[in-house]
């Protein structure tokens, strides 16, 4: 049922701030304390395997980054459909994420692996496939997602992913709950700043959009955590406008990407407040690209920005896992230009929900 809602990727870009808050009040209390790990039943690890495709696979990226941030364990990120070149080290733990939970390309991956490693299924289908094979399960509560792009399930895998790595981490004794307790709550301001970010984007975006509607191709820019919104931006708004859009680590711009840059060619630059990011900026700007800027105050789209809560301002991220308010306005983005262009969002033409061959 789509209520008032345009389309239901519209809805379910809506849905996110809630979809956060009952993650929370599932997980919080028991993250802090260890019991959401210990309640899986799963062995400890030195090593985690992130295993997934597309947008399960960027959600795969936020939280190898997190855990590394929070308990500095080393981890490894496997396209799923490339598994059969990795060599999994003793120790590794392998954590499955999948939103329909019946991704070939991710089920032949566990096929590959040795059995000594156990597997942790991340997925919003407890029936399916993944969860029957896997050793343990996390549900991602996100709700049905009807619109064939992913987007609240993005980020409800991220919001569960990093409260069971946070709770490893305790588990283990490699942070203490003082120190949970306060990555907890951090994760407890997300709702209010994902809520926060949709009406500002939503004023912003389809001017931005109308700018940059003809253009042939998109650059996206992301440094340390910001790194893999960018990829999920670029990839919402190719599967949804079929415009080409290109990911890069920043600092790699000088190194090739930048030849693309020319008049009005859009640059995309997740922003969340990293040092050298401003200088990357003015290099795109010199060569006449469109920048379109999502972070923090003086932004084209400040969707962090406007209030300060204990110091930390809404313009920069230091959380673990990053700038996760910023996959509204990507995601808004996309939608716009698609819906400005004349597409279906809820259908990208020659994608399917579930991908069930390899
Ligand atoms: C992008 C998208 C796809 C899926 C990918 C994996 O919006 O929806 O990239 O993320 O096909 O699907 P799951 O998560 O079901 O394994």
């Amino acid at each position: 049922d789509l209520g008032d809602h345009p389309d239901h990727m519209a809805k379910e870009i809506e849905e996110q701030p809630a979809v956060v808050s009952s993650i929370l009040e599932r997980v919080a209390r028991r993250a802090v304390d260890g019991s959401m790990w210990i309640g899986l039943g799963l062995p400890g690890f030195h090593r985690l395997a992130v295993v997934a495709c597309g947008t399960s696979l960027n959600a795969g990226h936020v939280i190898a980054t997190a855990l590394r941030g929070i308990g500095g364990v080393p981890t490894d990120i496997v396209v799923a459909s490339e598994a059969d070149q990795v060599v999994l080290g003793p120790g590794t733990l392998v954590v499955a994420i999948s939103q329909s939970g019946e991704t070939a390309d991710v089920l032949r991956a566990l096929d590959r692996f040795d059995d000594r490693h156990p597997v942790l299924a991340l997925t919003n289908n407890l029936h399916s496939s993944l969860a029957r094979r896997a050793d343990a399960v996390l549900d991602c509560h996100a709700g049905p997602e009807v619109g064939v792009a992913a987007t609240k399930t993005f980020t409800a895998q991220v919001v569960v992913g990093v409260a069971a790595m946070i709770s490893a981490m305790v588990a283990s004794g490699r942070i203490g709950t003082a120190r949970a307790a306060a990555l907890v709550a951090e994760l407890s301001e997300l709702p209010a700043r994902v809520e926060h970010a949709a009406p500002v984007a939503a004023d912003r975006i389809p001017l931005l959009v109308a700018n940059v509607r003809k253009a042939s191709g998109f650059l996206f820019l992301g440094r340390g955590q910001g790194l893999a919104y960018a990829a999920e931006g670029a990839l919402k708004l190719k599967e949804l406008s079929y415009r080409w859009a290109e990911a890069y680590p920043a600092g790699e711009l000088k190194h090739g990407p930048l030849a693309l840059v020319d008049e009005g060619t859009p640059v995309v630059v997740v922003d969340h407040g990293e040092h050298r990011m401003q200088a990357n900026i003015a290099e795109v700007r010199a060569r006449g690209g469109f920048v379109i800027t999502i972070g923090g105050e003086g932004s084209d789209i400040p969707a962090l920005a406007g209030r300060a809560t204990g110091g930390l301002t809404w313009g920069a991220s230091t959380a673990p896992w990053g700038p996760l308010e910023a996959v509204v306005p990507l995601q808004m983005l996309a939608r716009e230009l698609a819906l400005q262009l004349g597409c279906d969002v809820d259908k990208p033409r020659n994608l399917a929900k579930s991908v069930t061959v390899e």
